[in-house]
């Protein structure tokens, strides 16, 4: 299975900024690793425009539950496929804490992704306070049952919330332990189908640190956020 390298741009890129992050990733000659970005909903058309017949995949950041509908500001999943995305992240700890993102609403959101072609990305991960208590896996554990639906075919990504944008990542033996975890966790759900899942690690991924995460069993790619929004530091990652 190829490991994915995707790039949460989150609340970043105006057209010019897009266009330059985008652009060089059509040089980016063969790799081992597949590349997904996921530009703001603004610019998701744009990217698209500019990555046509390239093998990057363009994805979105959040959609809603229903397909259409009064919900004046949401985006539909038909949406960002009618846009040209191909991926959407949900439950990422962002939407979660400032948007209060249940995983009920998540699994909602999972199963309109999927009914409307897209793959979805499912974040799961902890804060620093229940790490320190000792309970990571519980709190991952429910955030696996609570979001993903039944039959759920997609990506899931580990993303400890201590190490968004905080350049403090997860030792290799943390990520090792979590990622085992989260695999017993989707075969015992999913059977066989989970042991194929993709299992992305998530927070300070970094050009420097990648080739050691990357390398951790049960990882199946990185969701990057910062160091995406520099095509050199992306693609330094998916060639790490
Ligand atoms: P950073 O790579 O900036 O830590 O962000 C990680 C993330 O939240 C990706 O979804």
């Amino acid at each position: 299975m190829r490991q994915l390298i995707a790039g949460n741009w989150k609340m970043h890129g105006l057209t010019a900024e897009a266009a330059a992050i985008a652009t060089p990733l059509l040089d980016a000659g063969a790799l081992t690793r597949d590349l997904l970005v996921c530009p703001p909903a603004t610019q998701i058309a744009a990217v698209v425009r500019i990555l046509a017949g390239s093998p990057v995949a363009v994805g979105g950041q959040d959609c809603h539950t229903e397909t259409h509908g009064a919900h004046t500001g949401d985006i539909s999943a038909a949406m960002l496929r009618d846009a040209g995305a191909r991926f959407v992240i949900l439950g990422h700890s962002e939407r979660r804490q400032n948007h209060g993102e249940s995983d009920a609403l998540v699994r909602a959101k999972t199963l309109a992704a999927v009914a409307a072609g897209l793959t979805p990305i499912v974040c799961v991960g902890e804060t620093d306070a229940e790490r320190q208590a000792g309970r990571e896996s519980s709190v991952v554990g429910g955030q696996l049952t609570g979001s993903l639906p039944d039959g759920f075919a997609g990506v899931v990504a580990y993303e400890p919330v201590w190490a968004i944008g905080t350049g403090r990542t997860a030792t290799e033996a943390d990520v090792a332990a979590m990622h085992l975890f989260i695999r017993q966790e989707l075969v015992r759900r999913f059977g066989a189908a989970g042991e194929e899942t993709l299992i992305l690690y998530g927070g300070s991924v970094r050009p420097s640190n990648a080739a050691s995460l990357l390398a951790v069993p049960h990882v199946g790619g990185a969701l990057v956020g910062g160091a995406s929004l520099k095509a050199e530091d992306f693609l330094g990652i998916a060639r790490a």
